[in-house]
């Protein structure tokens, strides 16, 4: 599949320091993917993101966009982010105005869209994050959550091609990220590309189609979530943890699973067991 966005030997230090945030890193986002880019703290997540969008300039190597080198002046940016949507770690990063209605009526307005349609897309959004309650409430009597909230509404109703989320479930409960899930698909079944740094790696084995592995500045993995996650030993040696249903899939036996595909979630999982109920228990 073409890379929607692609590294090229691409290094950064940032200002002041000597170390490597990124290190000839060579990375490919497949386009119309759910990607997750997994990696212990410090790996280079978000530099990757902060580049992908051009707010930083790499040292050496380039990032490419639908095959094309980043440009960085004032309208290329511009249109770069038109088309690539970061939602920061930090929703204190993100939001500029009030209230949540404004803050994410903000972007439609400066991308020129009619204020009938600002309407109807910002309750559509605001309903689907289940924060419409909240529209006029302002920010700083919002949760550390409910900004989280805020903040991915306001790049979700932009409607990216490429959508980049960094640790879009931190803070968020079961409900909200369950919501948040449900947006992520809707939107991407639209076509759009989705990418998420986690380090939820239950998450990340269940949601994405694509793992990437990050350690050191580089991608050191990349495969079907099978692929990277059934290697348990490699991923500690990552400083990552195994998805409880693989552990779970690896405490079977291996006549059982032979031939069967490792279930992805929960229901699967059950599904599985009661298939197989006659194998597993004989008595
Ligand atoms: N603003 C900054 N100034 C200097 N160094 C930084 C800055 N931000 C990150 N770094 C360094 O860059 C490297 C990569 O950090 P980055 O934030 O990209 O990692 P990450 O994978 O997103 O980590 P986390 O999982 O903790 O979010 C680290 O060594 C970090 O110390
Ligand atoms: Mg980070």
């Amino acid at each position: 599949m073409n890379p929607i966005m692609e590294a090229r030997e691409l290094s950064y230090s940032y200002p002041g320091t000597k170390v490597q945030a990124l290190h000839d890193l060579n990375l490919k986002i497949p386009e119309g993917t759910k990607t997750a880019i997994c990696g212990h703290n410090g790996s280079g997540k978000s530099t990757f993101f902060l580049q992908a969008i051009g707010i930083h300039r790499p040292t050496k190597g380039h990032l490419a966009w639908k095959g094309s080198p980043l440009q960085y002046d004032r309208n290329a940016l511009k249109q770069l982010r038109q088309q690539v949507g970061l939602v920061f770690q930090d929703p204190e990063q993100q939001i500029i105005l009030n209230t949540p209605l404004e803050d994410i009526s903000y972007g439609l307005r400066n991308a020129g869209v009619s204020e009938q349609e600002i309407n109807k897309r910002a309750e559509h959004v605001l309903t689907s994050m289940g924060i419409q309650h909240l529209a006029e409430t302002p920010i700083h009597h919002l949760s550390l959550g409910q900004k989280k909230r805020v903040a991915l509404a306001g790049v979700l109703v932009l409607e990216p091609k490429l959508l980049l989320l960094d640790e879009p479930t931190a803070y968020l409960d079961r409900q909200s990220e369950q919501q948040l899930i449900e947006e992520l698909d809707r939107i991407h079944q639209q076509g759009i590309t989705v990418v998420m740094a986690t380090h939820d790696m239950n998450l990340a084995y269940a949601w994405a189609d694509w793992i990437l592995v990050m350690d050191k500045g580089r991608c050191v993995r990349e495969g079907t979530p099978y692929e990277v996650f059934s290697r348990e030993e490699e991923l500690k040696s990552l400083g990552l943890e195994q998805p409880m249903l693989l552990e779970l899939w690896n405490a079977i036996p291996e006549f059982v699973r032979q031939g069967k595909d490792a279930p992805r979630d929960v229901t699967g999982f059950k599904r599985f067991l009661e298939t197989n109920r006659s194998l597993l228990f004989t008595n």
